[in-house]
């Protein structure tokens, strides 16, 4: 865990901030898009901190994933989206310490699930992770996302993606033995 960190609930202040230190390279602001979300109550968006720089963020998005394949068996569960950590403070735990926040947000809301899409190949070490937190494998689904780049050009993605859910009504330490520090 690295020292002194600690997660918050982004503030508007906090949008200038994540965008300096932790920028997405589109010509739109992946924070701002997100805090919007945040502010009309649809999303809480997490920023972890250290030092007073932002470190990480992710959102949880209280009306789920929103892609049709994943909203015709889990229509209810809220999602974490948009989880990424600053690179060179990988691996010290913010990653975990963010999905605990989630889930305990999750369970003060009395959600019985919540759930997060992982690139289906990708990105082993985020799988790994997840699998680790008790996140279980369900749906594939295509992750369907534009952006604007900064030459202006619109770019349509689409990534094959797992859908992973893990039950909130059995809460375990993580896979191995490790109980994860969360702020
Ligand atoms: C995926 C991501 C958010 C994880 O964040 P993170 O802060 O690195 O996650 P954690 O540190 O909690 O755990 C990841 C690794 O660190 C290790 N770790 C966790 N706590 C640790 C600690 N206290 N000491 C040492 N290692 C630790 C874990 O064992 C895990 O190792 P592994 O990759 O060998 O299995 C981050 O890697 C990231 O931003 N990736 C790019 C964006 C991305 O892929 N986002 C997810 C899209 S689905």
């Amino acid at each position: 865990m690295v020292r002194r960190m600690h997660i918050t609930e982004c503030r508007t202040e906090d949008v200038v901030l994540l965008d300096e230190h932790l920028p997405s390279g589109g010509a739109t602001s992946f924070h701002a898009r997100r805090f919007a979300r945040h502010t009309a109550g649809s999303s809480t968006y997490l920023v972890a901190w250290t030092d007073g720089f932002p470190v990480g963020n992710g959102e949880v998005r209280w009306n789920g994933c929103t892609a049709p394949e994943v909203r015709a068996v889990f229509a209810d569960c809220p999602e974490i989206n948009g989880l990424h950590v600053a690179e060179p403070l990988r691996g010290a735990g913010i990653g975990t310490a963010l999905i605990r926040h989630a889930e305990r947000l999750a369970v003060q809301r009395n959600t019985r699930k919540i759930g997060l899409g992982v690139d289906d190949h990708g990105n082993p070490r985020a799988a790994r992770l997840y699998a680790r937190l008790g996140y279980r494998p369900t749906v594939r689904y295509l992750d369907r996302w534009s952006y604007i780049d900064r030459d202006g050009i619109d770019h349509h993605v689409e990534d094959p993606c797992i859908f992973l859910v893990k039950d909130l009504t059995t809460d375990t330490p993580d896979a191995g033995g490790r109980r994860t520090q969360a702020s």
